[in-house]
């Protein structure tokens, strides 16, 4: 018999720390994680099997599918906005093609199963592609279907993935006899910008946030790479794991749609700049915008609509602006850091 497990990419990602540790701590589960690094040594012993390998490696998925009967694949991997400019056909490599090989991972493991594996993919506001300021400051709360002409590769990959999704999970092999059989459970989360206290992200562009706050910890300057005046949605990292799982466990039935919106609050730089302050008065926050990557968050939303995930399935996040910042960052990272 081969062993009911969760597949995580990514594993040793920003969003693979919180959610293995939650899965480690509140669910009866068996996790395969897989991360082209090491695995943060904290991560390994809530881990079933750790494996060091790429996801365009297919003879390794293969071989994963062979050992195990995977239940729930959560794709984390991703080269985020920034650094997916440097290299855009390598980003757009293991953003799509990495994720087509999960993808057909999926397809096959629920026909071997007859019953669809669940496929929870993390999008992301990257997705969105507004103009111009005016427009971004007009466009309010922006609904899943509007404002779809990302300007970064990375969104572009996000965006097209999100279709493949739907394709796998609606029309896979339309033409075949058997086609609509076992194909896959997708559902997708459009996050805002993440914000952890444990760890920092690498490569994307709503990244100011959390590196003003983890640099103000350490006693460090930051320069700021976006204008004060930058508005986007943001998130503390406890909630984007807990819309993940809520989004998990609800009933297809509730679903009207595969993909969602989630967010929780939506400061300006500025904003982040004065509680990180407050907090750590010695902090140097300068603002020196970097012309293209102030380009990048012009084009993201200054909000995102979450009703539809607040219908379907309850979505509710637990941090506000406040408590976000007062209650989960600033005392865990001045722990953390003391
Ligand atoms: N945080 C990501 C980035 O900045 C957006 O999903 O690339």
């Amino acid at each position: 018999m081969r062993k009911e497990v969760v597949l995580i990419t990514g594993a040793n990602g920003e969003i693979g720390h919180g959610l293995i540790h939650h899965l480690s701590k509140h669910r009866d589960v068996m996790i395969v994680a897989l991360d082209v690094q090491p695995l943060d040594e904290k991560l390994t012993h809530h881990c079933h099997r750790f494996i060091q390998g790429d996801i365009l490696d297919q003879m390794l998925l293969g071989r994963l599918v062979v050992e195990y009967e995977i239940r729930t694949i959560y794709h984390l991997a991703s080269i985020l906005s920034t650094k997916a400019e440097y290299n855009p056909e390598t980003a757009h490599r293991i953003n799509v093609e990495g994720t087509l090989n999960l993808l057909r991972l999926a397809v096959e493991q629920s026909q071997w199963q007859g019953r669809p594996v669940k496929f929870m993919y993390p999008s992301s506001i990257a997705a969105y592609g507004i103009p111009n300021l005016q427009c971004k400051e007009a466009a309010g709360r922006v609904k899943e279907d509007e404002w779809l002409a990302p300007v970064t590769m990375y969104g572009c990959n996000k965006l097209y993935c999100e279709h493949l999704g739907r394709y796998y999970s609606r029309h896979y092999r339309q033409l075949a006899a058997d086609s609509g059989q076992a194909t896959i459970d997708f559902r997708c989360i459009r996050f805002p910008g993440l914000i952890s206290a444990y760890t920092i992200p690498t490569g994307g562009t709503s990244d100011y946030a959390p590196e003003m706050l983890h640099a103000a910890a350490q006693n460090e300057d930051y320069d700021c790479f976006v204008r004060e005046d930058t508005r986007l949605p943001f998130m503390a990292m406890p909630d984007a794991i807990k819309s993940l799982l809520m989004l998990e466990e609800a009933p297809r039935e509730s679903l009207s749609q595969l993909i969602y919106n989630v967010t929780s609050f939506n400061p300006t730089a500025r904003e982040i700049a004065e509680i990180v302050k407050g907090a750590f008065p010695q902090s140097q926050i300068r603002f020196r915008p970097h012309p293209s990557r102030q380009r990048i968050v012009d084009s993201w939303p200054a909000d995102v609509n979450d009703d539809a995930a607040q219908k379907d399935w309850g979505w509710k996040p637990d941090y506000n602006q406040e408590n976000a910042f007062q209650e989960y960052l600033i005392p865990v990272i001045q722990k953390r850091y003391a």
